[in-house]
């Protein structure tokens, strides 16, 4: 494959994060959504790179191996083992998981920033200023809280700097960011997030220091040996290592040959600036082409407060997978927050949600459905397609261009939209058994009228689990191998476009078969005791 099949290809970011501490629901979220769009896109037999990984040099890392008492090296890896095994108990299938301490990984930087030192965009001059070390910026004075503490992380005291670094020209790229702004509309989602950056740019945009010095956890700079490159500059370029193939040449060429550009980088709305205004200057700087799009999703809240080790209102996601399970966790995030928006976790709702919309919904539609077919067809599936249904059907009519919409939907990284959508048929299907009752149209013995009704709810919970499959992946298998397929959506078989065609469709694979007995595909949660 090469650059230029690009409607065959998709590759997708989720942030490289920080391992100061074990993943928390923030990382976990936004790595749900990243893995259930890279589904979709698989389902429709592209080839994917989901990218992953961990952003392991800088000041923080290194306080906090510092405060453990453990070498960096030897505390990222333990860290990073906890990131891969959560993705693990998550379901995420990642392609690549990128370690900035990898060590195909300097040489990427290497090559990169003597790119950009040969367009004279880096030069050396005195930073001076206030540094928050746990976002790893450098803040104005304005933005800052009463004696110099950061807004973002309250407890945390900024500290002042007065060194000589190395300077990014972001500045000579205002104009060029502007006019990126302006012919590429969606390079930024969504809306409100974009107006944020054109407003940050408007103000002028300076020159940033991409070194420091008195740091020995990082990259030296190539032709400054006591510089340090800073943590963001070389987190970044991780997205570029992860292109490599495992036993590649670390050289820019190989690692851009085949995948770039990225189609998305998903990340919080907190790094913003880094993704949507750094990055593609210093990618216009080393001469290459840039992403197609920056997402910015909100914040998570825990019943309506800001998540945070201050409030001690955290979640933990090992604790919450293993007690309610992968689905259920993915179902809740993916299903309820419209990505972008800030959206809350109160687990009374949670336990609401997923009882009512995969159990009572979702799992008895299958469950009765297979009851009748039992009963008045012997378990055998009528042979029916969409040609035996007219366009006024209830079900027929809602499934039609279900999987156009969840396309859509997908595609725009809105799994809420495309549950919503799903999840109007599968509601349809319950509604639509009860007004039709084959139950009295059995003792009448209108036996073909029975099948006609048991196929349309049958195919629509099919279809239902099949879009479903990239947030619900092992709930959808579990459907699909009780509809008499044998299939897993959580193996990564290699899809084709025409598997895609039949199964997205409502009525149009063969369906020629006798069904086992139904067993509940999502068993009711309760609260847990309080004591
Ligand atoms: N290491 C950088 C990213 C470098 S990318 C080249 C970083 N890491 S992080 O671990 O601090 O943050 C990772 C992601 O978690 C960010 O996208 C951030 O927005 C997200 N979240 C942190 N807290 C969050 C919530 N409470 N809710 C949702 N996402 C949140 O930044």
């Amino acid at each position: 494959m090469n650059n230029s099949d690009d409607k065959l290809k998709f590759v997708l970011t989720t942030p490289l994060y920080y391992v100061n501490d074990v993943p928390h629901i923030g990382s976990a979220y936004t790595t749900m959504v990243a893995d259930a769009v890279a589904r979709f896109q698989r389902l429709q037999g592209k080839s994917v790179l989901l990218i992953t990984g961990t952003d392991e040099h800088g000041q923080k890392i290194q306080r906090t191996a510092m405060e453990n008492d453990v070498e960096p090296q030897v505390h990222c890896d333990r860290i990073v083992d906890a990131f891969k095994s959560l993705w693990q108990k998550l379901d995420i299938k990642y392609d690549r998981f990128s370690r900035t301490t990898a060590p195909n990984h300097q040489a990427i930087v290497d090559e990169f920033f003597e790119r950009v030192w040969q367009q004279g965009d880096i030069y050396l001059d005195r930073q001076q200023g206030w540094y928050c070390v746990s976002c790893e910026e450098f803040k104005e004075e304005r933005e800052l809280l009463e004696n110099h503490y950061c807004a973002v992380h309250t407890n945390k005291q900024t500290e002042w700097r007065d060194e000589e670094n190395y300077f990014f020209r972001l500045s000579k790229y205002q104009q060029l960011l502007e006019e990126l702004y302006a012919s590429q509309p969606d390079f930024i989602e969504p809306a409100s997030r974009r107006n944020e950056v054109l407003n940050f740019v408007q103000q002028g945009l300076k020159d940033f220091s991409i070194s420091r010095v008195n740091l020995d956890w990082g990259f030296p700079i190539p032709i400054d040996k006591k510089h340090t490159i800073y943590v963001w500059f070389d987190a970044l370029l991780g997205y570029v290592t992860a292109l490599l193939e495992p036993d590649e040449r670390p050289t820019l060429n190989n690692a851009l040959s085949k995948w770039w550009p990225i189609d998305a980088h998903l990340i919080g709305k907190d790094i913003l600036r880094f993704h949507a205004v750094y990055w593609p200057a210093m990618l216009a700087s080393a001469g290459l082409p840039l992403p197609k799009k920056v997402f910015g999703h909100g914040f998570l809240t825990k019943d309506g407060l800001k998540m945070g080790k201050t409030l001690g209102n955290t979640i933990d996601p090992f604790a919450l997978v293993d007690r309610y399970g992968a689905d259920a966790v993915r179902y809740y995030f993916l299903a309820e927050i419209e990505l972008g928006k800030d959206g809350d976790f109160n687990e009374t709702r949670f336990i609401e949600v997923l009882n009512n919309d995969l159990a009572n919904v979702l799992g008895n539609s299958l469950n009765r459905t297979l009851g009748m077919l039992k009963k008045y067809c012997q378990s055998k599936v009528p042979l029916l397609t969409s040609a035996d249904y007219g366009l006024d059907h209830p079900l027929f009519n809602l499934g039609k261009d279900l999987g156009a919409r969840a396309t859509q939907a997908y595609e725009n990284l809105q799994t809420s939209q495309a549950c919503e959508a799903i999840f109007t048929l599968v509601r349809a299907v319950n509604k639509y058994i009860d007004d039709s009752a084959p139950w009295k149209l059995f003792k009448q013995e209108k036996q073909a009228e029975v099948e006609s009704i048991l196929f349309a709810a049958l195919e629509s919970i099919r279809l239902s689990a099949y879009l479903l499959s990239p947030v619900i992946p092992g709930i959808s298998s579990k459907i699909y191998q009780q509809l008499g397929f044998d299939r897993d959506f959580n193996q990564g078989e290699v899809l084709l476009e025409e598997d895609f065609q039949t199964h997205s469709q409502w009525g149009k694979l063969s369906f020629d078969r006798t069904l086992d007995k139904a067993s509940p595909v999502f068993l009711k949660l309760e609260l847990p005791s309080e004591d």
